[in-house]
């Protein structure tokens, strides 16, 4: 198994793949995926087993401060086309992960997740921030409210199979961010706001995509 970056290629199968992650999620269109290609490649990764794709990680750069309060998944992706992402921003956010659920708990998550970390030190991001699904939270939304059912996660009584992962791939738990994905009912909604932060970034040089974005400007002038 492999990681690399998504190319045009790929979008077909990939619309495939999602569909069959989320039969009850309106998948991605051609358009968007082409479009977060072309805003930001870098963010774009797949996972390959035996020349088939077998995941996908995708990623924006946002300022952060400007997205903190609530928001949903719609918006902070400026639906599906990352049309904001910015490239003066320090922060990198995850906007979708999935594996084929055929092959998930063998370690291609954590491979996807370790691209996204590369990639962060590569750029000199301060940190991954992502807001994960709960899909283990219908089973017992009504026996407690989602912030319980997340504290149990972190406590380690209850198992969530996006959450858990997600704290064991090194991420903290910042809160919920309610009604992020409304279609989503198997987390009922919300989702789990979390943060990596990264070791090595030095606040002291400007990140990758602002050097580059800074050289453009000069170039203009
Ligand atoms: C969440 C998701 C991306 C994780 O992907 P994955 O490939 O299953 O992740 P990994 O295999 O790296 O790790 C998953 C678990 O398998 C375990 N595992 C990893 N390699 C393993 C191996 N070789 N043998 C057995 N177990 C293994 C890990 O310890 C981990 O356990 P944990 O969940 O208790 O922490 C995947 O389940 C998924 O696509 N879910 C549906 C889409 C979704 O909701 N995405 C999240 C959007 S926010």
């Amino acid at each position: 198994m492999r990681t690399r970056s998504t190319t045009h290629k790929d979008i077909d199968e990939l619309l495939r793949l999602q569909k069959a992650v989320y039969p009850t999620i309106a998948p991605w269109r051609r358009d968007q995926l082409a479009q977060q290609l072309e805003v930001f490649p870098q963010g774009q990764l797949v996972a390959i087993v035996d020349d088939r794709i077998v995941g996908c990680a995708s990623s924006l750069v946002i300022l952060w401060d400007e997205w903190a309060d609530e928001h949903t998944w719609k918006e902070i992706t400026s639906a599906g086309t990352f049309d904001n992402h910015n490239p003066n921003g320090f922060t990198l956010y995850g906007a979708e992960v999935f594996v084929d659920p055929r092959v998930t708990g063998r370690g291609i998550g954590h491979a996807l997740y370790d691209g996204r970390r590369a990639l962060c030190r590569q750029m000199n991001l301060r940190r991954i921030i992502a807001c994960g699904r709960l899909p283990g939270y219908h089973k017992v939304a009504a026996q407690m409210p989602v912030e319980l059912y997340a504290k149990k996660v972190l406590w380690g009584d209850l198992t969530d199979p996006v959450l858990s992962f997600q704290l064991r791939e090194g991420f903290r738990y910042c809160g919920i961010m309610y009604g992020y994905i409304p279609e989503d009912a198997e987390s009922c909604s919300h989702a789990a706001l979390i943060v990596w932060l990264n070791p090595n970034h030095n606040p002291g040089k400007p990140t990758t995509l602002q050097e580059a974005y800074d050289k453009e400007q000069d170039i203009e002038l």
